[in-house]
C-alpha cells in the first residue's frame, strides 16, 4: 500500500527566481525508511516542509494515506516532523518539550506519561526530564526532538538531518538504533540526510537530489551499481568514481587521446563518459588488464586507496591495507568489464545497463 504519494510537486521562491522543488513525483509504500539525499541547497528541507504543510507548494498534489492533505493545515496531516535545527521550546523543560504535541491534541494525563516515559525509556532520557534544553549537550536535544516525534503515532516520520550535530561515535550508534526503533515501529519514514552512509546503511529505499530534482529512486544497492545518471554515480560512493571521457567504436571504450583501450562490448557509437568504480580496479585481479603506475599512497584504516596515472589520467583505486604498493611502481590492474558505467558526456543519463 502507498503511504506517502507525492505528484508535480513545485516549489519556488523570490518570485520564481529559486526553483526548490521541481517536479517532484514519489510513492512510499507504508512501513517503508526513505532517505532523501543530496547536497546542501538541492531542496531536501523544503521537501518535508511542503510535506509537513509548512510551506505551500506552487504546483501538485500530497497524498497521505489515501488521503489527498495538500489543502490541510500541518496539525490536520498527522506527521511528525524533527526539525534539522531541533526546535525545542527554550521554556519548556524536557517532560513537556516531548508531550506538548499530545496535550494539544486532548490526549489524557495518564496516557500523556505512559507513552512519554516508554519513549524516553527507550532514548536513554528519564533522569533529564525537568531540565531545559539550554542545560542539554547537543545529542540530547537531538534526542529529546526526536522523542516528541515518537510519542505520537503518525502516518509518517519527517525527519530532517537528525544526527547531523552529533559527533561520528554517537551518530553511528544512534543511526543504527533509529533504524530498529522504526522498523519495530513498522513506521513509515522520510529522512533527509547530505550523508551518503548514512542514507545507504539506513534506508530501504534512497532517493538522490538534485537542484530540487529526484534523479533516481531505489533500494540502496541499485542506487550504487546502477546510477541512472553520472551525477548520482560521481554523489554516492566513497572514494569517488573515476570518470574518463571518450568515444565508443566498435564495442571499445577509446579515451579522448587513444591512450586507453577498453572493451565494453556495448553496441554504441560516439562520445561517452565511462565510469569505474574504485574498488572495480584490481591491481593483480582477474579481468581486461591495464598498465599503471603508483603515484602516491593514501591509507584509509583498512583499505588504502591508490593514486595511480594511467597515460594522463588518475585513478582511484581500492585495495586492502596490507596491499604492498609504493610510489613509482608499475602495475597491472584488472578491471571486470561488467563493472564499467557508462554515459552520455552531455545529458549524464547512463547509457549501459
Ligand atoms: N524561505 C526561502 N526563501 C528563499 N529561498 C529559499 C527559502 N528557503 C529555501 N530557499 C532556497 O531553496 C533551495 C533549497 O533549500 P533547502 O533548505 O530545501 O535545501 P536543503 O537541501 O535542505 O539544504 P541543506 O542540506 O543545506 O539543509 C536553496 O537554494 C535555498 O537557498
Ligand atoms: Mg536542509
Amino acid at each position: 500500500m502507498v503511504q506517502v504519494r507525492l505528484l508535480n510537486l513545485t516549489k519556488t521562491y523570490l518570485s520564481g527566481q529559486v526553483v526548490a522543488l521541481d517536479n517532484v513525483n514519489l510513492e512510499l509504500p507504508k512501513g517503508q525508511f526513505l532517505a532523501v539525499l543530496g547536497p546542501s541547497g538541492c531542496g531536501k528541507s523544503t521537501l518535508l516542509r511542503v510535506v509537513a504543510g509548512l510551506e505551500r507548494p506552487d504546483q501538485g498534489e500530497i497524498w497521505i494515506a489515501g488521503r489527498r492533505v495538500d489543502p490541510l493545515p500541518p496539525a490536520r496531516r498527522n506527521v511528525a516532523m524533527v526539525f534539522q535545527n531541533y526546535a525545542l521550546y527554550p521554556h519548556f523543560t524536557v517532560y513537556q518539550n516531548i508531550a506538548i504535541g499530545l496535550k494539544l491534541r486532548g490526549y489524557s494525563r495518564a496516557e500523556i506519561q505512559k507513552r512519554v516515559l516508554k519513549v524516553a525509556r527507550m532514548l536513554g532520557l528519564e533522569g533529564l526530564f525537568d531540565r531545559y534544553p539550554r542545560e542539554l549537550s547537543g545529542g540530547q536535544q537531538q534526542r529529546t526532538a526526536l522523542a516528541r516525534a515518537l510519542v505520537r503515532d503518525p502516518e509518517v516520520f519527517l525527519l530532517d538531518e537528525p544526527l547531523s550535530n552529533l559527533d561520528a561515535q554517537i551518530r553511528e550508534e544512534t543511526r543504527s538504533e533509529l533504524k530498529r526503533l522504526f522498523q519495530d515501529l513498522g513506521a513509515t519514514v522520510i529522512y533527509v540526510t547530505h550523508d551518503q552512509i548514512e542514507a545507504l546503511t539506513m534506508a530501504d529505499l534512497v532517493a538522490v537530489m538534485f537542484h530540487g530534482r529526484i534523479f533516481q529512486v531505489g533500494p540502496p544497492e541499485e542506487v550504487y551499481r546502477y546510477p541512472t545518471h553520472r551525477r548520482v554515480a560521481e554523489f554516492v560512493g566513497v572514494p569517488r568514481i573515476n570518470i574518463l571521457r571518450g568515444r565508443i567504436k566498435d564495442r571499445t571504450f577509446f579515451s579522448e587521446d587513444q591512450i586507453v583501450k577498453i572493451p565494453v562490448g556495448f553496441d554504441y557509437e560516439g562520445p561517452v563518459e565511462l565510469g569505474v568504480r574504485p574498488e572495480s580496479l584490481r591491481p593483480g585481479g582477474e579481468g581486461f588488464k591495464l598498465k599503471a603506475r603508483v603515484l602516491w599512497v593514501e591509507s584509509w584504516g583498512p583499505q588504502k586507496i591508490l593514486f595511480l596515472a594511467l597515460g594522463p589520467y588518475e585513478l582511484r583505486a581500492l585495495v586492502a591495507a596490507d596491499f604492498p604498493a609504493s610510489p613509482g611502481e608499475e602495475l597491472e590492474v584488472a578491471l571486470r568489464l561488467e563493472e564499467v558505467h557508462l554515459f552520455h558526456p552531455e545529458t549524464g543519463e547512463r547509457l549501459s545497463f
